[in-house]
């Protein structure tokens, strides 16, 4: 029998349990799906311990790449044989194999490697979406991008500069700073040190920024508004740090009339022709060179326990991926 990472409880990562699970055959729409590689996002950590309920018992896990042994009725999109990589649907990919509802499914195309389509599809389309849907952004802007060594940071800064933004991005540490200015960032802010409204207005002369991705969430929120200039948008989308509390709504007034979003990848890629249009433009950067993924950290499945902790505790560089 396969084995797959469950949860029967929330709670911090020794809740992770790798055990066996019945699969069975592909119904109507489904792809049975054997994984090569398997894609960590920080949303896994949310759903674990609680942060995003989930009904239990549950799989985990929101990406992967693999290769299509089995079609059920009524599934066009692929075919057995096909490689394939899925980042949403239900939870469930720290998996060996599983079925896959065959809507969420995209063909890898040539010269991609598994390993890659798993470390870049969600965090890819997340920094497409935000970047070039969300505030797209033009060329000659200076934007500030929180996390920029993190799975989605590293995607998103390389991309920024590739349209030509001047990219403000913060990091946890020295050694982040350096990975973060080799992969687009004209200036880094250490977050554990400096005051980042305080170096971005510095930065900006005094100006500020049209728009602000802001992923800390807890720690950063009320910072990242003071980054930015009259009628910027703050795109808050994400809880590191934790979840945004509870504030007063006229601050938006008292700062500039500021605009606030909070989107979810879910949201932008909702129909298949979003997916597909989306996913196209990952793959394009990508294919162009100005996109580049070094996968850093690879854990055996068995291991998501310690990928977990190594993941929430800031110890990671850019995309993680587990191997069955
Ligand atoms: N809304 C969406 O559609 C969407 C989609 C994908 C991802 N996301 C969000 O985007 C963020 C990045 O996701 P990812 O998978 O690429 O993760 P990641 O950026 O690789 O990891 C999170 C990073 O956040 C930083 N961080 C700051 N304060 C933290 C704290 N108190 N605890 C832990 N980390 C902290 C750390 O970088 P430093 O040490 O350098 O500060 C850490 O490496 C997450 O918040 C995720 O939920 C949102």
């Amino acid at each position: 029998m396969p084995k797959a990472v469950r949860i029967t409880e929330t709670g911090g990562p020794e809740v992770l349990r790798w055990e066996e699970v019945e699969v069975g055959a592909p119904g109507a729409g489904q792809a049975l799906v054997r994984h090569t590689a398997v894609g960590v996002n920080f949303i896994d950590t949310y759903h674990r311990s609680g942060l995003y309920p989930v009904p239990l018992p549950s799989g985990i896990g929101s990406e992967a790449a693999g290769v299509v042994e089995a079609v059920g009725p009524g599934v066009t999109v692929v075919r057995p044989s096909d490689r394939v990589v899925y980042a949403g649907g239900p939870r469930g990919a720290y998996a060996e194999s599983r079925l896959v509802p065959a809507e969420v499914l995209l063909p890898i195309p040539a010269g991609i490697d598994d390993r890659t389509a798993a470390a870049v599809m969600l965090k890819g389309m997340t920094a497409q979406y935000l970047i070039r849907r969300t505030y797209p952004v033009k060329t000659g802007e200076t934007v500030l991008f929180h996390a920029a060594a993190g799975g989605v940071g590293l995607i998103a800064c390389q991309w920024l500069k590739a349209l030509g933004a001047t990219v403000i991005g913060t990091v946890g540490s020295d050694e982040k700073a350096a990975i973060a200015r080799a992969h687009g960032c004209d200036h880094v802010i250490v977050s554990t040190r400096e005051d980042i409204a305080a170096r971005v207005k510095e930065l900006t002369g005094g100006a500020g920024v049209p728009v602000v991705y802001d992923s800390v969430g807890k720690d950063t929120f009320l910072n990242s508004l003071d980054c930015l200039r009259p009628l910027g948008l703050m795109v808050s989308f994400g809880n590191s740090s934790g979840k945004v509390t509870p504030f007063d709504l006229t601050i938006l007034s008292q700062k500039g009339s500021l605009f606030l979003t909070r989107p979810t990848l879910a949201t932008y890629t909702a129909t298949r022709a979003d997916l597909e249009a989306t996913a196209n433009d990952v793959f394009n950067v990508l294919r162009s060179g100005a996109v580049k993924v070094e996968v850093r950290h690879v854990y055996p499945l068995a291991d998501a326990q310690q990928v977990h902790r190594d993941l929430e505790g800031r110890r990671t560089v850019g995309s993680v991926v587990m191997t069955p």
